[in-house]
């Protein structure tokens, strides 16, 4: 029987049929344009009066700041802001009404004087603003949520920010896939997929990879409906009226496009699963039972990946499942998304993908991009666990994939990429074999060596190609520094080097 070549497939397939599609006018078409200059993004205009939120006080509207909105990543200018560095989020949503009541505190530290700042929030109504609880003037335009402080802010100054706001999330437009990004709303319920740029549809926060932060989600839910959301759950309270509000809590540093929560008719687990790791998994309550027969894979790979990569980084793992098709999945910090297409891809294959998923809680969770060209951390190392975990359980093959290669189109470098090409097969591919043959070159020892140092080095933080070098380089010498180097920079896919 033959199998799907790769995980890949299934996402990359969908992703090149609609390219020609024409998502061309949205914002990040904009974003890639302005990347080609040197300079940060260029200021829009303020908002004019007649866009200001009439919660506005009269003061004279603050400019979009080219220096503070953005962290200056090069294919996606406006994401993340600069200024400041964010300690915790702390966000309140409560969904038993029309529309989405939220509240977010944001707990930051100034890097720089500062007597504006931005945060980036898509759509919403924002009600009000308060720095240590006194309301503060803000202004909107775009993603950017522009606060005026009362007093400015010293550098090093650490104060927190609440912003209430309301209504019905707007995906993003997401330039790499015929998706919407963010927070979505389906019939049975809501569920998040952010990745790059859709966290601002649903908190306001500093929306790029640099900047981790702990996270505290308290999601109210009506009688009947479950809510998760990454980490331990702290408590579940009734309201009274048959509302239910659940607690999560996560202590470990996330970044903000991993952040997530899930809600509708699901069963949520809770099993001690290998060194103190909590195994919850959110399924469908109407197929919890062929689901969670499914996700009996989740403890073998965690084992297997824990004794290749060192101990899972956070406090609990699992997956949810939604009841509908989405084309790919998604490595959610702690709480991996599943569709019901990937779930449902026949035994090895959906666990091949968990395998992918998971992997990426070191690879891209644990250690980060620095910047979204830098993609191919992610996926490459991705890949690479989920083909060495798939070929240890005897159903794949390195040199077969390395084969198959050309017939995913375009194989060229890996800094190559743009918005819509985030997530094209090479990024997967050729990085999964460009790290085989690093392996295969080095010897499992060095190669070990590197995993180790990289993951201890770039813990809690974001990385970008250049640091992996470094330590590709440090630790295996010329001899891995020029293979990874040809995989990463040449023109033409190098040729896969056997098994040595
Ligand atoms: N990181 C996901 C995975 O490898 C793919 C995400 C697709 N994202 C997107 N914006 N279209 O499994
Ligand atoms: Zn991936």
């Amino acid at each position: 029987m033959r199998r799907p070549a790769a995980l890949v497939l299934a996402f990359t397939v969908v992703a090149v049929a609609c390219t020609s599609g024409g998502l061309d006018d949205s914002a990040d078409t904009t974003a890639t344009t302005a990347a080609t200059t040197t300079e940060a993004p260029t200021t829009t205009a303020p908002s004019t009066t007649s866009e200001a939120e009439p919660t506005t006080t009269e003061a004279a509207a603050p400019e979009v700041s080219a220096e503070l909105s953005g962290v200056g990543d090069e294919l996606f200018p406006l994401l993340g802001n600069s200024g400041y560095d964010v300690a915790a989020y702390e966000i309140d949503l409560d969904l038993t009404g029309d529309e989405l009541m939220a509240t977010t505190v944001v707990s930051l530290t100034a890097t720089q004087d500062l007597d504006r700042f931005h945060l980036d929030l898509v759509g919403m109504t924002v009600d009000g603003v308060a720095i240590d609880g006194e309301a503060v003037t803000f202004d909107r335009d775009e993603r950017e949520l522009i606060i005026t402080p009362n007093a400015p802010l010293t550098e090093g100054d650490a104060v927190a920010v609440t912003v209430s706001y309301r209504g019905t999330p707007e995906p993003v437009a997401d330039d790499a896939g015929p998706f919407a990004l963010g927070w979505q709303t389906r019939e049975w319920g809501t569920f998040v997929a952010s990745e790059p740029s859709g966290a601002a549809s649903w908190f306001p926060g500093n929306d790029h990879p640099t900047d981790k932060a702990t996270f505290r989600i308290s999601v109210t839910v009506p009688e009947g409906v479950a809510a998760v959301a990454p980490g331990l759950l702290e408590g579940i309270e009734e309201r009274g009226d048959g509302a239910v509000t659940y607690r999560w809590v996560s202590d470990r540093q996330m970044a903000t496009y991993l952040a997530s929560v899930a809600t509708g008719p699901f069963t949520i687990t809770d099993d001690a699963g290998p060194d103190g790791v909590v195994i919850r998994h959110a399924v469908v309550t109407a197929r919890a039972d062929d689901l969670l027969a499914d996700l009996d894979s989740t403890v073998p790979i965690l084992e297997w990946m824990v004794d290749r990569f060192g101990a899972y980084p956070f406090e609990s793992y699992g997956v949810v499942t939604v009841p509908d098709d989405l084309a790919f999945a998604l490595e959610n910090q702690t709480l991996s998304l599943f569709g019901a297409d990937f779930i449902d891809f026949g035994d090895d294959f959906a666990d091949q993908i968990e395998a992918h998923e998971l992997a990426h809680h070191w690879f891209g969770n644990l250690v980060s991009p620095a910047r979204w060209q830098d993609i191919w951390l992610n996926e490459g190392w991705a890949t690479w666990a989920e083909y060495a975990w798939a070929a240890d359980q005897g159903f794949a093959d390195w040199d077969e994939l390395a084969a198959e290669a050309p017939f995913f189109g375009d194989m060229g470098p890996l800094l190559e990429v743009t918005p819509t090409t985030l997530f094209d097969a090479k990024v997967y591919i050729r990085g999964g074999l460009g790290i085989e043959a690093l392996r295969r070159t080095v010897g499992d020892e060095a190669f070990d060596a590197v995993i180790d140092t990289w993951l201890t080095r770039f813990a809690d933080s974001a990385a970008t190609t250049d640091d992996f070098l470094a330590v590709v380089d440090e630790i295996t010498g010329d001899e891995g520094g020029s293979v990874m180097r040809a995989w990463i920079f040449d023109d033409e896919m190098p040729a896969f080097p056997a098994e040595g």
